[in-house]
């Protein structure tokens, strides 16, 4: 399985989970921990905060696990070219790339 997380905007990430695409907030609910820079588990699709390891599901950006805090705000955009108004051109910023 692979995963892959990029900036697409100031305020937004976009993390790839073999065909699925899910844009997200760029930073946690919990104390704007950097997502981009998270853990992706691909098995369980979910994301793990940098920061304080909270973790988020990311069909539904309920938290699953550590602090207290509101759910991720989530766009899923499904597979490979179902991207709707949410493109990603000429913004993308650094990228971090893991393979799972
Ligand atoms: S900032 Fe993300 S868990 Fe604390």
């Amino acid at each position: 399985m692979s995963t892959r997380i990029r900036q697409i905007s100031q305020d937004e990430i976009l993390v790839e989970v073999d065909g699925t695409k899910v844009i997200t907030q760029s930073e946690c609910p919990h104390r704007k921990g950097r997502l981009r820079f998270g853990v992706v588990n691909a098995r369980r699709m979910s994301i793990i905060c940098p920061l304080h390891q909270s973790s988020f599901d990311l069909r539904t950006g309920r938290r699953l696990s550590g602090p207290a805090c509101g759910p991720l705000r989530v766009l899923v955009l499904g597979d490979e070219g179902d991207e709707g108004d949410e493109g990603d051109e000429g913004d993308e910023g650094e990228t971090a790339e893991t393979e799972m």
